[in-house]
């Protein structure tokens, strides 16, 4: 039995709890939130659950083997290094940190102790994703051209964050685990609005093989859209995730060059064939994410949402970001998804 206390009870940690509730192997010991109207919640809910406002009670408790953390991302890392140096394994929410020092300071910890790290990147456990990734790894969908997605609503304004370090992580992660690759640039813009934090963002990702992605994120839309296109050689796929059925539609169609020797007369063919929805699993996500986690756990196996990858992330994050304060200039990345330093600027004599 593993047993669990969960920080943050505010939106998401109720989600969190009882899926925790849900597994077997699993026992929820403790849940703390600062607010006391959230403990209220917690104990009307799960009256045999101890609800405490002090994080200490549950990072200190040894009857306590793992922590999640489900607290705004400004109080990610402390909770976590404390978690780790008092030996619990942690499931931590999305984004993983602030900066990918506390990212790669986190990682360390977790391996110096034989600890696990799992970063809450939900959309990797839904059925729709894992689809799509089956689609490219068996080659349905040929060599990938592009990824395009659209997250926009209305709200939920985060006061920590801006809008890409709150909605494009989704996308970053899920981009992370179907291209399988690194970017090697990333330009993006966005503007503020309403609070001092972008609220209306647009991300470039380029990656090796002319694979290029692009996210559009926006509390400030009057609708709610959650649409990816995902472009292929052979086949090409819309997925909504707002549709209860059929969340995912192949398109048999695409583009062929027959003559490329003579730029003047090139062949262009466009093949349109037919269109099917193949069945995506109905699991939710989250409970498959946890029960994942007792297992690597349990069997001491590296979660593919560990801690680099919770790291990976971040970097993206902040590419980003610093491309935004300099009005969209491109940051260049490594193969470890690292920026390059910008060349120094040698003073002349
Ligand atoms: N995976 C997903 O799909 C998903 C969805 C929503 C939110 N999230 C993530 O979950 C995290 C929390 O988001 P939220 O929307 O629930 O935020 P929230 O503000 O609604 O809730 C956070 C709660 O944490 C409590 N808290 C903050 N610091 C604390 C501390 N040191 N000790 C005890 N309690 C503390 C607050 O009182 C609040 O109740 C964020 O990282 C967010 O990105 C993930």
């Amino acid at each position: 039995m593993i047993r669990v206390g969960v920080i943050g009870y505010g939106y998401w940690g109720p989600n969190i709890v009882r899926n925790f509730f849900s597994i077997d192997g699993f026992q929820v010991q403790a849940v703390c939130d600062k607010n006391p109207e959230s403990l209220t919640k917690v104990a009307k809910a799960y009256p045999s659950v101890v609800a405490t406002p002090d994080a200490r009670d549950i990072l200190e408790s040894p009857d306590i083997d793992a922590v999640a953390i489900v607290t705004p991302v400004w109080s990610h890392f402390e909770l976590a290094k404390a978690a780790l140096n008092n030996h619990k394994h942690v499931f931590v929410e999305k984004p993983f940190t602030c900066n990918s020092q506390q990212a790669e300071e986190l990682i360390e910890l977790a391996d110096r102790h034989n600890l696990k790290i799992m970063v809450d990147h939900t959309f990797l456990f839904t059925g729709a994703v894992k689809k799509i990734r089956q689609l490219i790894d068996d080659g349905s969908l040929g060599d990938l051209y592009y990824y395009d997605s659209l997250r926009v609503n209305l709200g939920l304004f985060q006061h920590d964050v801006n809008v890409i370090w709150d909605l494009a992580p989704h996308d970053l992660s899920i981009m992370d685990y179907i291209i399988q690759d690194t970017p090697q640039a990333i330009v993006a813009t966005g503007e503020s609005h309403l609070n001092g934090h972008e609220d209306v963002a647009f991300i470039t990702l380029y990656f090796p093989r002319n694979v290029i992605a692009h996210i559009n994120v926006n509390w400030l839309s009057p609708v709610k859209v959650r649409t990816t296109l995902i472009g292929g050689e052979k086949k090409m796929l819309v997925w909504n995730d707002l549709e209860a059925d059929e969340k995912i539609k192949v398109y048999d169609k695409g583009v062929t060059i027959g003559n490329r020797e003579n730029l003047h007369q090139l062949l262009v063919s466009y093949r349109s064939g037919d269109m099917w929805a193949p069945q995506v699993q109905q699991v939710e996500a989250l409970k498959a994410e946890l029960a994942y986690f007792h297992e690597c756990i349990t069997t001491n196996t590296t979660p593919l949402n560990d801690g680099a990858a919770g790291l990976r992330v971040v970097r993206m994050l902040e590419a980003a970001a610093s491309s935004i304060r300099k009005r969209s200039e491109a940051v260049l990345l490594d193969q470890a998804g690292v920026a390059f330093k910008p060349a120094r600027t040698v003073a002349t004599v």
